[in-house]
Order: structure tokens, then sequence, then C-alpha cells
């Protein structure tokens, strides 16, 4: 048995974005299912990150951190995002859906701040 450790710790992040970029392969064998890459889920993950990071909005007192992410199982919904631990879902997302999002992480870091 490996020597694993676990520990059971705070986030270091106060809003931590999860945006799916999972690109299916041709040969998978899930190849039928539609993924979040193809879709728009790199350039959604990429413009948010930019976004986040001209607008200051990650400070110490309110970090954010947005990650790619592998599949978090709304494959038939458009570009899935994930945020905790708000535990709120964006589904159907598209890069267009960015203002939708930034509205949602404006929300979350006025209420963290106030
Ligand atoms: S491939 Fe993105 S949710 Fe499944």
């Amino acid at each position: 048995m490996a020597d694993v450790k676990t520990a059971t710790l705070p986030s270091p992040f106060a809003i931590h974005i999860f945006v799916c970029t999972n690109s299916r392969t041709a040969t998978g064998s899930d190849r039928e299912r539609k993924s979040c890459g193809p879709l728009g889920g790199e350039k959604l993950r990429s413009d948010l990150k930019d976004w986040i990071k001209k607008e200051g909005l990650s400070t110490p007192r309110c970090r954010i951190r947005v990650n790619s992410s592998g599949c978090l199982d709304f494959c038939e919904q458009g570009v899935a995002v994930a945020a905790y631990p708000q535990g709120e879902f964006v589904l159907k997302a598209t890069p267009g859906s960015l203002e939708e999002i930034k509205q949602k992480v404006r929300g979350w870091v006025d209420e963290l701040t106030r």
C-alpha cells in the first residue's frame, strides 16, 4: 500500500472556478458524446482568467482561481463551469456566456468583501 497522506485543509481560494476543457478523442469509447473543449471551453477559461486579472478581482482577501477541468459530466449541455464553495454550475455555456459568468463572479466578490 502506498504511503499516502491525507489532510482536510481550508481552501486557499474564496472562489474556485473550474471550466471544463475536456476534448474527447475520435477513438475513445465515449466518442459519441459531446465535449466542452471543442465547444469553446478553453477560450472561455482563458477569457475569464484574463478578465479577473485585468479587473484585479483576485485579492489576498478574496483569492480567485480559474482552472481547467476534465469532464464534469454535463457534456450534453455545452461547456460546463463550476464554482466552489459557491456550489454553482453554469451549463450550456459558450465563449459568448462570459458576460453572464462575469456577473456571477462580481456578485460573489461583492458578497465576500462586504
Ligand atoms: S466534457 Fe465537459 S462536462 Fe463532460
